[in-house]
């Protein structure tokens, strides 16, 4: 799958977004090693705390169905100049599954960036 068309999942995941309190949509498309890609949208709630991130969303969704094999992540907000990465709890669900993939996060231009996530979560809390 090409960068594009993971990015595009992302945004399409993006437009479910239930974020009334912030108003920030966020999607996220999480690709396999198979080509498998699991969508997710933050998840927000009045208690604030309880919400949850578009990235955590993917993933459950991913390990939900079994999948704990992830070759990289695309991360959309809505009508964002600036590059959004996923935030610490995020990155160490991430690491607690593939630690060697890559985050991707493009702007409302299009323009994307890719990094490791270990680049992203340098010496993070390891399993063993
Ligand atoms: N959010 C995500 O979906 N992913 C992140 O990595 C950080 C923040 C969401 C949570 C909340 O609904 C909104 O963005 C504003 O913080």
């Amino acid at each position: 799958m090409t960068d594009r068309k993971l990015i595009e999942l992302a945004a399409e995941a993006m437009e479910n977004s239930y974020s009334p309190y912030s108003r920030v949509k966020v999607g996220a498309a999480v690709e396999c090693t198979d080509g498998t890609v699991y969508q997710g949208c933050n998840i927000e709630n009045t208690t604030i705390g309880a919400t949850i991130c578009a990235e955590t969303a993917a993933i459950a969704g991913a390990v939900s169905a079994g999948r704990r094999d992830f070759l990289r992540i695309a991360i959309v907000a809505e009508n964002s100049n600036t590059y959004r990465f996923p935030c610490g709890a995020c990155r160490q669900m991430l690491m607690e599954f593939s630690p060697d993939m890559e985050v991707l996060s493009a702007r409302g231009d299009g323009r994307y960036v890719s990094y490791s996530l270990a680049a992203l979560l340098p010496m993070p809390f390891g399993k063993e």
